[in-house]
């Protein structure tokens, strides 16, 4: 099924309203600097195709149409924003909340809180107030760089059935997972270190 022939009029609203949230965000006032490293280095969106959205739904024990869908799923609309430094992602976080144009419905961080697996991670699923979007709801994940390429090597192993060392496997990205999350702190004090000395 295509994405017309399952969201139908609301296509273009979620479409419009996908592009709004990426042009607020892209002009978060997160910048300190112009010599700065940018904070956002960039924003990836998505909205969920018709067998992913119905999959979740059946899953769930839900009708699988799309007003369903758009009753139900707080993910149809999903924005990325990758950062660099960690201290960036609360700056997006903290800016996004203090917008107009939408209620925060949850907030779940995975960065104080790692999942057991070591995901980091910060969520927001965000509310339209107003507009042709109104009610619509957007999940938005904002995690640095270096946690970003871990969680895509990461989300290879759920689609794979039989992996061969599954638990060596595991482990082992639950250790790259804390190492890169050291990483991420290191970086954030030598950059905070030289930015003290400029
Ligand atoms: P759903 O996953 O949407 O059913 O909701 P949830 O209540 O589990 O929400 P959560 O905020 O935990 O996860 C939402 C999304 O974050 C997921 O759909 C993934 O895109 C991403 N995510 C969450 N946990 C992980 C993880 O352990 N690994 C990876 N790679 N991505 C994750
Ligand atoms: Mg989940």
């Amino acid at each position: 099924m295509t994405f017309e022939e399952y969201y139908g009029d609301m296509l273009p609203v979620l479409k419009q309203t996908e592009k709004d949230l990426l042009d607020i965000i892209k002009k978060l006032p997160v910048g300190n600097a112009p010599e700065d490293i940018e904070p956002i280095i960039y924003c990836k969106s998505r909205i969920k195709s018709p067998e992913s959205i119905t999959e979740k739904l059946r899953k769930n024990g839900l009708p699988t149409d799309s007003a369903s869908a758009l009753a139900n799923m707080h993910d149809i609309m999903g924005i990325r924003v990758i950062c660099s430094f960690v201290d960036d992602v609360y700056n997006v976080v903290n800016r996004l909340k203090e917008r107009e144009e939408f209620d925060i419905i949850t907030e779940k961080d995975y960065i104080a809180r790692p999942k057991p697996n070591g995901y980091r991670s910060l969520h927001l699923i965000l509310s339209v107030k107003e507009g042709a979007g109104k009610g619509l709801q957007a999940e938005i994940q904002v995690r640095t760089i270096a946690t970003d390429f871990w969680a895509a090597l990461e989300h290879q192993i759920k689609y794979k059935r039989n992996i061969h060392h599954e638990n060596m496997i595991r482990e082992e990205l639950k250790r790259c997972a804390d190492e890169i999350a050291s990483v991420d702190m290191s970086m954030q004090t030598i950059r905070d270190i030289i930015r003290e000395e400029n």
